[in-house]
């Protein structure tokens, strides 16, 4: 199978990887890629700007089977609709079911519609009715979330429960680089209880689980700081209940399949759903996206033994590969496929706000992932560049995400701080949080 790879964060490094151990693939190509990708896949000889017409024209030169979008921005641009004229299937949706992530408003309406539970909210324009909006339900419930509509990199949402906060979120979103992604915002009640994501693998025909993973949204340890895109995920989720995915399943997918077709819609890529989940109330939604989670797809990727390649054309459909195998019709998410992995994130000083890369570091190539199944540790790269002499040049933002599993979640994470300590030593430039995983070890150990 001939697949193009559209991406070239940290998700697309894992996603590279993890494709290149299908027995189904042929050849792996990425537009546009980064340099630790070099052994997993050959780059387009296109720019990351190059208009989608280009990209579709090399994928047909290259006669490409299957395209594998990383990231939520193209889609919301019509990646997929453009990959589908020329007749070639892409695992990502098209720009229609795009806006469940690119529209926050857009999406809570949907919900509405479909009975989907999710917190009571209120779409404003503009700052002065996002104020009164938000005042208002800081004081009758003791607490707000402001988000913007746009997309944001996920550093677009506030959770207040004072006016301080409210006014410092308001100051963000309308006196930043922000104001766009703002031009409508969401103010929300805060939902309680445990929040993990859901992944799901969708097709017109297909239905599966790949799993849950909980990610460190907030910079700082003990969920202090701002939000994040991601600081850190562990996978699995023992503290779910058994028939977790079945009742995501549900109560919000089928749903909201529903209440998209319903709008002409269908969908095909994989389905990220946010969840807020408590004892009481079960299932509440706090955010949709279009894609696999950064840094959650390199969690999942690296617990998981199955060939994602396999499920990801028979979730598509792609019936010259996969034949009668399809649909793809498998709603539990047994954890047994999942081993105790924990993912934590390294990034340049100052992340989430700034823009400058920070003290650059040089990390030797060999700490990063290559073409063989790695061992019980290895990183996936995001934002680097090449430093000569085989070694990375550490970049802004989101650097890397270094992966580790074990028989539990305490030897994952002493295998995957022990790699993020010997990274340090080479970037002094680095943050990241000491916490992930840490309370699900201490529980795991308790039982
Ligand atoms: P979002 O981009 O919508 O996922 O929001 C980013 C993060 O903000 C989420 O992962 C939650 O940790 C938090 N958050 C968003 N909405 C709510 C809410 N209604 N109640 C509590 N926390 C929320
Ligand atoms: N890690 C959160 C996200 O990918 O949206």
């Amino acid at each position: 199978m001939r697949v193009l790879l559209v991406g070239k964060g940290g998700r697309e490094h894992a996603l590279a990887w993890k494709l290149n151990q299908s027995k189904l693939l042929t050849s792996l190509y990425v537009w546009p890629g980064h340099v630790a990708m070099a052994g997993l896949a050959e780059r387009l000889p296109l720019p990351g700007e190059a208009a989608f017409e280009q990209v579709v024209a090399a994928a047909k030169e290259l006669a490409i089977d299957l395209v594998v979008c990383g990231p939520e921005a193209p889609l919301s641009l019509g990646l997929a609709d453009a990959f589908a004229s020329a007749g070639i299937p892409t695992f990502g949706p098209k720009q229609g079911p795009a806006q469940l992530e690119a529209s926050k408003a857009f999406a809570k309406e949907l919900m509405a519609k479909a009975q989907i539970p999710t917190a009571a909210y209120v779409v404003c324009q503009g700052e002065r009715e996002c104020r009164q909006q938000a005042m208002a339900m800081l004081e009758r419930t003791g607490g707000v979330v402001l988000k913007a509509s746009g997309l944001a990199s996920g550093k677009g949402v506030f959770v207040c429960t004072d006016t301080a906060a409210v006014e410092a979120g308001l100051d963000r979103l309308y006196h930043s680089d922000m104001s766009l992604a703002a031009a409508s915002v969401v103010v929300e009640e805060v939902l309680h209880g445990r929040e993990c994501s859901f992944f799901a693998w969708l097709g017109p025909k297909s239905r599966f689980s790949l799993g849950f993973a909980v990610d460190y949204k907030r910079l700082s340890d003990g969920d202090q700081g701002p939000n994040t895109g991601g600081m850190g995920c562990y996978t699995p989720v023992p503290w779910l209940p058994a028939d977790a995915a079945e009742q995501v399943h549900a109560v919000v997918i089928e749903p909201l399949l529903q209440a998209l077709a319903a709008q002409g819609m269908d969908y095909q890529g994989c389905l990220y759903v946010g969840l807020m989940w408590s004892k009481a109330v079960g299932p509440q939604v706090v955010e949709f996206n279009v894609r696999l989670g950064d840094p959650e797809c390199q969690v999942l990727a690296f617990a998981d033994d199955r060939d994602w390649l396999e499920l990801i054309a028979r979730a598509c459909g792609v019936s010259s590969v996969v034949g009668a195998r399809h649909p793809l019709v498998e709603l539990e998410a047994p954890s047994q496929h999942l081993h105790h992995t924990v993912a934590v994130v390294m990034a340049a000083s100052s992340y989430p706000y700034g823009t400058s890369a920070g003290v650059a570091g040089k990390l030797p190539s060999e700490w990063f992932a290559g073409s063989s199944s790695a061992a019980e540790v290895t990183a996936f790269a995001g934002s680097v560049q090449s430093g000569g002499q085989g070694a990375l040049l550490t970049g802004a933002g989101r650097t890397l995400t270094v992966v580790a599993r074990g028989k539990g979640f305490h030897e994952a994470r002493q295998r995957a701080y022990a790699r993020v300590e010997a990274i340090a030593a080479n970037w002094s430039g680095a943050q990241w949080r000491r916490d992930i995983g840490l309370s699900v070890a201490n529980e795991q150990e308790r039982a």
